[in-house]
């Protein structure tokens, strides 16, 4: 059966603050009480407020940003979990369990750039994406910043959470909305076929995705269509975040790499899963 990751610990952290972040979110930053290497873009931690104002089973959020000993964590509120979570007062203590999951594979510079399409909050996974390509992973080729584009779509523009600190990472990024508030009036994938036909980027990519579940069905089918390499973060309900409760499966291709078994357990064997291995779209 597979099993947590190795490093993950129940710890607990403080908080120092809780920051509005577009017309629904906010920036949670955790001081943990022990010392916590990088962590990986797109793992995650499952959080609840320590004082029994969050529901009883924690919530899973992908890690954010790292600054020195601080995680920060993206929230949109949407349920009792997020609600208590950014109502949280500076010096709260937090429950923290992770780092779980296995996170973005190595993104180097040495294949074809990659495109990240991110659809509101799954914008979170893609910021320490960026700063990892950059400075290099698992000592491959660090990425340039020509070789990532980040296309980033929502409803609207008050939903393109922490925009400004994404573009100053230094990678390409470029903006949709349903509704036209910024950047194209369309989504993510209208927008690839965009840059696509006017050869900004080009046909060949590596595609990285997290965002709603409609949207990451339709990356699957265009990367599937296209045959390109294509990992999706996916953001499944979970129970227990460590492979136990069986709430988090996902439905595998009966003739992928996964071979027979018709399911993988999203908390401990994703959240980041290959188009491959996987079957959202019928
Ligand atoms: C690996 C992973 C990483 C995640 N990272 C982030 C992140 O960085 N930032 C963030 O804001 N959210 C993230 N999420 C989603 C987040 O966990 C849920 O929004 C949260 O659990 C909702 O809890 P709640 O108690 O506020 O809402 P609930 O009261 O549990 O639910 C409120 C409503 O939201 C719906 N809902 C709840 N969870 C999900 C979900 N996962 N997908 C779709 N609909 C859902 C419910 O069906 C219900 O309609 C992540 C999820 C996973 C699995
Ligand atoms: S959330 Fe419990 S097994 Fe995945």
């Amino acid at each position: 059966m597979p099993a947590p990751p190795p490093d993950a610990r129940s710890f607990l952290s403080e908080v120092i603050s809780v920051e509005p972040c577009g017309d629904d979110g906010v920036l949670l930053a955790l001081r943990p009480e022990l010392a916590l290497p990088t962590v990986r873009a797109s793992r995650f931690f499952m959080l609840r407020r320590e004082d029994g104002l969050s529901p009883a089973i924690p919530r899973p959020f992908s890690i954010y940003r790292q600054r020195g000993d601080v995680l920060e964590f993206l929230l949109k509120v949407m349920g009792r979990g997020t609600r208590a979570l950014a109502a949280c007062a500076p010096g709260q203590l937090v429950r923290t369990i992770g780092p779980l999951g296995n996170g973005w594979p190595a993104l180097d510079g040495d294949g074809p750039p990659w495109v990240m399409l991110a659809g509101g909050v799954g914008i979170a996974p893609f910021y320490m994406g960026i700063e990892q390509a950059l400075a290099g992973m698992d000592g491959r080729t660090p990425c340039k910043p020509s070789q990532l584009h980040l296309l980033f779509g929502a409803a609207r523009s008050g939903l393109l959470y922490d925009l400004a600190a994404l573009e100053a990472l230094g990678a390409r990024v470029l903006t949709a909305t349903v509704d036209g508030s910024h950047g194209l009036r369309g989504n993510v994938l209208e927008l690839l076929a965009r840059e696509q036909a006017s050869g900004a980027i080009p046909r060949e990519v590596r595609l990285l995705a997290c965002g709603p579940e409609r949207m990451l069905e339709a990356v699957q089918h265009f990367a599937d269509e296209r045959k390109l390499e294509c990992w999706l973060s996916l953001e499944t309900m979970m129970g227990c975040g460590v492979g136990i409760c069986n709430a988090c499966p996902v439905p595998t291709k009966p003739d992928g790499p996964r071979g027979a078994w018709p399911n993988v357990k999203c908390c401990v064997e994703g959240p980041v899963l290959k188009t491959d291995e996987i079957a959202l779209h019928a």
